[in-house]
């Protein structure tokens, strides 16, 4: 068997980990979710949720991987008590993986196609109607987005093929630094546009009336939702990283970092979409066509528009595509782990396999769009997005949770032992009875509302 691969540095580590989580959820859904649910107040819940929820669930994945030195797919199976069943949860983190993938390389791929036409000089003089027609003319045209999702595919792929120091490490390390460049640069341009400040208001002045009067309820299971998703957890998809590195430092500090990093990146991106909003006159609660629709518009009313358009577009690339690769690497090592395949077949066989994958959603837009598995004028994106955010994601955190916590798991005391391997902050011991008892019940109350308000009310 080949010998497992680990990262080259710590920093490698943390920027492939922040990589994973840096994505679309940040720069796409983050933003418009807020938009959708009153903004502030909005951002309040979810950085709460990111503190009580998302970082001790991201230590324990991290934990689970490093101990057992293996991906989601044998972790269970090497720590788990002799005649347990904790491993059908292996099972699950693979589903998840491969779901995620089948409608998260389409919109990478539009990312990148954004990119080419805000290059172009496409949108320069059009309409907002034009602007929309466009977005709309690519939802129609499966052929384009055919294209543009495999131009994607082959090159994380591709990029994955190198190897884990190679290929994932150095190039996620270079992408990662030029996505907070740039998104710096965009951040100054746009808060210091005329009429922004009320765009800044909007996004950090807290209005609980508001949020209220458009249901509590939805709001907080959609704040919980964005906080899985938006760490990667549930699916083991962190926890692979944490069986590429060693013991030298806790798990606790090494989260801390990436989430903080993971924050930082949606709070940005909020502080671009916002002002810009406001200053053109435009509506934030668009919903998934915010960053497709909107914005161009706003980039076509800016002085320099089409520079700052495409290097949005490539900053939305480079996230997405930091992502993509990170999963790539972990339906990778799947197969490695489970079939001892070599990492050129597991390449090969698995692209075929995600491209396969990814056409019911790159069809469900217009071929299939008749298909609306969750009401009227649902995609088979949204049933996908649907299954994996809202069911696998905190599904997943819950039993890696209980694994850690329960006696009939792993159980606590390894847990900790594995967490505090190494020098920095340790795992907070107080924080035991939290965890075991009333985390997991938050969870599965939010989960039950969820569906209650999303079926029956
Ligand atoms: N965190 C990623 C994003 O924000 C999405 C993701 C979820 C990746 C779950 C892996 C696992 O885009």
């Amino acid at each position: 068997m080949e010998k497992r691969e680990h990262f080259s540095s710590r920093l490698g580590f943390i920027l492939i980990s922040a990589g994973c989580a840096i994505g679309l959820g940040n720069v796409w859904r983050f933003p418009y979710i807020t938009g959708k649910y009153g903004g502030a107040a909005f951002v309040l819940i979810y950085l709460l949720f990111l503190v009580i929820l998302g970082l001790p669930i991201m230590v324990m994945e991290f934990s689970v991987g490093r101990a057992s030195q293996k991906s989601a797919a044998r972790s269970f199976h090497v720590l788990e008590p002799a005649g347990t069943k904790w491993h059908i949860t292996g099972y699950l983190a693979i589903a998840g993986n491969y779901l995620l993938m089948m409608f998260y390389t389409t919109v990478g791929g539009w990312m990148l196609y954004y990119v080419y036409k805000m290059a172009r000089g496409e949108f320069v003089g059009q309409t907002p109607d034009q602007v929309g027609a466009t977005f709309g003319g690519m939802l129609g045209d499966p052929k384009a987005m055919t294209i543009w999702m495999l131009i994607m595919v082959f090159i994380c792929f591709g990029i994955c093929s190198l190897g884990l120091q190679k290929g994932v490490e150095r190039i996620t390390k270079v992408m990662m630094s030029f996505l907070l460049i740039i998104l710096v640069i965009l951040c100054i341009r746009s808060v210091t546009l005329e009429g922004a400040a009320e765009g800044i208001r909007f996004y950090l002045i807290p209005d609980f009336g508001k949020m209220i009067e458009n249901g509590l309820g939805e709001a907080v299971y959609a704040a919980m939702g964005q906080a899985f998703f938006t760490l990667s957890l549930g699916i083991g998809a962190m926890a692979i990283f944490g069986s590429y590195i060693s013991k030298e430092h806790r798990l606790l500090g090494e989260s801390v970092n990436i989430c903080l990093l993971d924050t930082l990146i949606a709070l940005m991106a909020g502080l671009v979409i916002f002002p810009a909003c406001f200053a053109f006159g435009v509506d934030p609660g668009e919903g998934p066509g915010l960053v497709f629709i909107t914005l161009p518009n706003i980039f076509n009313k800016m002085a320099g528009g089409r520079l700052f358009g495409t290097l949005f577009f490539i900053f939305m690339s480079f996230a997405a595509m930091s992502t993509i690769i990170a999963v790539f690497e972990n339906i990778i090592s799947f197969s490695i782990d489970l079939g001892n395949w070599s990492r050129k077949k597991a390449v090969i066989v698995n692209g075929i396999l995600i491209i396969v994958l990814s056409m019911p959603c790159v069809l469900g837009f217009n071929v299939l769009s008749n298909i609306a598995p969750l009401g009227a004028g649902s995609t088979i994106q949204d049933l996908e997005d649907f299954i994996v955010s809202n069911n696998l994601l905190p599904l997943g955190s819950l039993l890696y949770l209980l694994f850690c916590t329960s006696k009939r798991g792993w159980g606590w005391k390894n847990f900790i032992a594995e967490a505090d391997a190494g020098q920095g902050p340790k795992f907070p011991q107080w924080a035991r009875f939290y965890i075991s008892y009333i985390l997991p019940l938050i969870v599965v109350f939010i989960l039950i509302m969820g569906y209650w308000q999303k079926f029956f009310a």
